[in-house]
């Protein structure tokens, strides 16, 4: 046993929700492959069922959960929550880092915890804005704050790292690495691509899929679309509903603001497969199905490129405007005629789909978590 032995980098990462849990799994899963780290993991639980699917589907077992989800919780019972249950957290393990991702109401609180304990924070996915405060609201706001705070910025594209730069961030502070989306999203490919067995257990779990019909695969959940802008989406997919060449499935967000207006205006249609929230492989396996996505989430905008399948974003405006330019992705807002219009020109028009789904991701290309590894560990001095 050597007399002095090099004292560990103590990182831990927090996230609470579906596409947090998504994005830092790969992380989580690296951190714990280097001997130089001590990598714990604390889940804030703001979303339940949807992050324990995500925790099943990439084994991981955090160390802390503080169990924070509220049926229908408001932004402040969240922040408030994930505050004051980080404190203890943060006092017992005394992290050198805090990991946090993206734009929820985890990340700032997080990253506000971490930052009342003086304790360094690096922001996964750091960088994308609208440049309006409500759209989307409260993401863009939740990322300013976390920029402010991080004193590592991990941006996932060379625009990101410009927005960043455009508010005083350092450039010796920030480091272009794609998204880990990327790396989680080639990492279920090459599962599913080698294991038909796997492949036969996932379709058994998935609504049928009428292979002669052209598959619109649909999620929504930001909270500006809550009310008109949902009811506007419902519309347009019953209008789509009734072509005969289609089939709509629809994995329903459990947000009863979601759920039960969606209920209400989809479930009677044969024609419409709404369905719980999907486990990440068989989310996956369904979206390379599928011929047209139609979605205002931004993790699936990040995603779809790589598949090769046309997503039409039912929001105003996007921080994600890599793909906007790549020609994969479209913004076509919450109006129903509008959705309707664009889906139909997809499905009618050979050309104009196939400029569309030209496979070609701008946001990664799966070496993201080594990248943030190595920068850390660079950085420490290791
Ligand atoms: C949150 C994030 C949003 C992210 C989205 C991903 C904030 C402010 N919003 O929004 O940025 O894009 O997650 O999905 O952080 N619920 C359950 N079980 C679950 C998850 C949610 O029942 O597993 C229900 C609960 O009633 C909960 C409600 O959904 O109160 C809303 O969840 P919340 O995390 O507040 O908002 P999201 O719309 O999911
Ligand atoms: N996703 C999933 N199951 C589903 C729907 C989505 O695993 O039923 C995945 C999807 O592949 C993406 C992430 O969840 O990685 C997106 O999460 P969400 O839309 O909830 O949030 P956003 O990306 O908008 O923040």
């Amino acid at each position: 046993m050597p007399l002095t032995q090099t004292k560990k980098i103590k990182i831990l990462s927090v996230f609470g929700t579906r596409p947090e849990a998504i994005k830092m799994a790969p992380l989580v899963i690296g951190l714990k492959g280097h001997e130089e780290i001590e990598s714990i993991l604390c889940v804030s639980g703001q979303h339940r069922e949807m992050l324990d699917q995500v925790l099943q589907a990439f084994d991981l077992e955090p160390d802390f959960d503080l169990d924070i989800m509220q049926p229908g919780q408001s932004l402040s019972d969240i922040t408030s929550r994930v505050l004051l249950g980080l404190k203890p957290v943060l006092e017992q393990v005394k992290p050198d880092w805090v990991f946090v991702h993206g734009d929820t109401a985890t990340t700032v609180a997080a990253s506000l915890a971490a930052y009342y304990e003086r304790i360094p924070v690096a922001h996964i996915e750091a960088g994308l804005r609208t440049h309006n405060i409500y759209a989307p609201w409260p993401e863009e706001v939740n990322r300013r704050i976390a920029s402010l705070i991080a004193s590592c910025h991990f941006s996932p594209t060379e625009k990101a790292k410009a927005n960043l730069m455009t508010e005083g961030v350092l450039e010796n502070n920030i480091l272009v690495t794609g998204n880990t989306v990327i790396d989680a999203l080639l990492a279920a490919i090459k599962k599913l691509d080698t294991s038909k067995v796997l492949q036969t257990e996932i379709d058994n779990q998935l609504p049928i899929i009428d292979t002669s019909k052209k598959l619109i695969l649909v999620t929504g959940h930001r909270r500006e679309n809550f009310g008109q802008g949902l009811e506007n989406i419902c519309k347009a997919l019953l209008h789509l509903s009734t072509r005969d060449d289609v089939q709509i499935i629809y994995p329903v967000h459990l947000n009863p603001k979601v759920k039960n207006l969606v209920t209400a205006r989809l479930s009677s249609r044969e024609n419409i497969h709404l369905i719980d929230p999907l486990s990440y492989l068989p989310f996956i396996r369904l979206m390379s199905k599928a011929y047209i996505i139609i979605t205002d989430s931004g993790g699936i905008q990040e995603e779809a490129p790589t598949l090769g399948v046309p997503v039409l974003v039912t929001r105003g405006t996007t921080e994600r405007p890599e793909a906007l330019d790549a020609g994969t992705v479209k913004l076509v807002g919450t109006d129903t005629a509008e959705i309707t219009r664009q889906s139909e020109h997809l499905l009618e028009s050979k050309s104009a789909y196939a400029k569309m789904s030209k496979a070609n991701n701008p946001y990664g290309d799966g070496k993201t978590v080594m990248r943030i590894i190595s920068h850390i560990l660079r950085r420490e001095g290791v």
